[in-house]
């Protein structure tokens, strides 16, 4: 029998083994176009002083948005997932979507594909009404391979989702299709779809590697009502 696995927040020390982290868990086919020119050591750099900002944010916050950044860890300490909880007490407002703007890109980055990302996410997220009212955001989530179907993203998901609950206020995901299945089960419905046609890039063959079209779904979930205090359990 697996031990159990431990949440907590992020700390500042953590951003190298996140950085890492997220190198090997995004390896879509829209991660390795952005970052196909990019050396390996510039990417960790990348990802590792991204992560040390966000979670340097939750004790020095941004007006606007509460961020949250958990770990799901064993009981050695070596990270299992990780998760990124955006609180928008006011809305979503374009020009406040500072995950969606490149800046600080390592030479090499493919900046034509990034940027397209960015403008679609955008018009996505501000296109709902529903996020102009507060919500909660799913801004990432990963679990690295080994530790895959062990319910780790689930306990970082009802984590965020219990707090939703409290406040009575949706939340909100932008699903890349390997997350479908899991949001469904949490309780995200879709809402709409972003699309990116990478093919349309210079320099990506959209024959090699499944590149191509690649599409995401935006995934609203309506606040529940619980009886009797909540326990960030999974009560779908
Ligand atoms: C998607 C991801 C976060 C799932 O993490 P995880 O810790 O394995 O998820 P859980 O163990 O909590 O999964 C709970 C349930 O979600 C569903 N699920 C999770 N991953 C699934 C997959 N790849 N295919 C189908 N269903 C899946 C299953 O119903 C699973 O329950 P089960 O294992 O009892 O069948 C992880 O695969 C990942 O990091 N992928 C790469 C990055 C990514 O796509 N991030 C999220 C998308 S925006």
């Amino acid at each position: 029998m697996p031990h159990p696995f431990i949440i907590s927040p992020c700390t500042p020390t953590d951003a190298p083994e996140l950085g890492r982290a997220q190198h090997t868990i995004f390896q879509s086919p829209i991660y390795r176009t952005i970052y196909a020119s990019v050396p390996l050591e510039a990417q960790l750099a990348k990802f590792t002083k991204s992560i040390a900002t966000g979670i340097a944010e939750q004790t020095h916050p941004t007006p606007g948005r509460e961020i949250t950044w958990l770990k799901c860890t064993t009981d050695d300490n070596e990270i299992v997932a990780y998760i990124n909880w955006i609180y928008m007490p006011t809305g979503y407002r374009v020009e406040d979507d500072h995950q969606a703007t490149v800046k600080d890109m390592p030479a090499g980055t493919n900046l034509a594909v990034i940027e397209e990302f960015y403008r679609v996410a955008r018009v996505m997220r501000a296109e709902h009404h529903g996020r102009r009212g507060p919500h909660f955001l799913l801004s990432l989530l990963g679990t690295l391979p080994k530790f895959e179907r062990r319910g780790a993203a689930s306990r970082l998901i009802a984590w965020g989702l219990e707090r939703a609950d409290q406040m009575g206020v949706p939340a909100y995901v932008d699903s890349s299709p390997t997350g479908l299945k899991l949001y469904e089960k949490m309780g995200f419905r879709a809402c709409g779809e972003m699309m990116v046609d990478l093919g349309r890039f210079e320099g990506v063959d959209g024959k090699e590697g499944g590149l191509g079209v690649q599409r995401w779904v935006a995934m609203r979930r309506e606040p529940v009502k619980r009886e009797g205090g909540a326990d960030g359990r999974d009560d779908e």
